[in-house]
């Protein structure tokens, strides 16, 4: 039985005068212990939500696959655990289209993140055009092939799939479609994994709301939600939390 993961993305938002949202998100974390519950905040705010979140995992939206050297810009892992992270993202669609990445470097991202001790959500996603033209199954699969870490296992790795059209759009896949895409997601797991596929989790994100939050959490093989614009504020993410308990 894998038990709901609710993450919250906050992306390039979030100054100090926020730190009350991650308070009141924590709490409402530790309200529903039959759910985890994380956010993934800006390197800039990581230590001080991690002051703030309790026991309520703190992450990071990236890591730079070294663990140190010339990268100017760049965080290694060691930073992001040394700030308080416990977790990061890899692979996220934005960072595809706005910094080329591809699925080789969330590949070595999430395989540094790992070495590091730090837990990872890799996601995957198709674009519109994919998506129109029928290919999502196909792009998610080669996606999780070349991106899934030696040793992927559900202590650590979590997948989400987040088809780019849906991401801040108010767009959603139809559930049937959620269903099959996570169906072939969890298949290429376990082709590739074995029975540690049956374990790890794969989330759904795209514009999850409060309003759609039950629907897609009840659909097979949706094990939580990696939730962006919903995440911002406790008034709207708690909802999504609560979906889940
Ligand atoms: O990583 C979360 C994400 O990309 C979804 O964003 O704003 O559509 O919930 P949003």
């Amino acid at each position: 039985m894998r038990r709901k993961l609710v993450a919250g993305n906050w992306k390039m938002h979030g100054l100090r005068a926020q730190l009350g949202e991650v308070e009141a998100i924590a709490a409402a974390a530790a309200a529903n212990r039959q759910v985890d519950v994380a956010l993934c905040v800006p390197f800039t705010l990581i230590a001080a939500a991690v002051a703030v979140a309790g026991d309520m995992p703190i992450g990071a939206q990236d890591v730079h696959e070294a663990d140190q050297g010339a990268h100017t810009g760049n965080i290694s892992a060691a930073m992001l655990r040394e700030a308080g992270a416990t977790l990061t993202i890899v692979g996220h669609s934005e960072r595809r289209a706005d910094q080329h990445e591809t699925s080789h470097d969330a590949w070595a991202k999430a395989a540094a993140a790992h070495r590091r001790g730090l837990r990872v959500i890799l996601c995957c996603g198709e674009t519109e055009a994919e998506h129109n033209a029928g290919r999502a199954e196909r792009i998610v699969q080669s996606q999780i092939e070349k991106s899934l870490p030696d040793g992927a296992s559900p202590d650590w790795l979590t997948l989400a799939y987040e088809p780019r059209w849906a991401i801040g759009t108010g767009r959603t896949p139809s559930l049937d479609q959620i269903e099959a895409i996570h169906a072939i997601a969890r298949a290429k797991l376990r082709m590739m994994v074995g029975d540690a596929a049956d374990g790890i989790r794969i989330l759904y994100g795209g514009s999850v709301t409060a309003a759609n939050a039950e629907a897609i959490l009840a659909v097979d093989n949706v094990d939580g939600a990696l939730v962006g614009g919903a995440s911002l504020t406790a008034d709207k993410f708690v909802p999504i939390v609560e979906a889940a308990a």
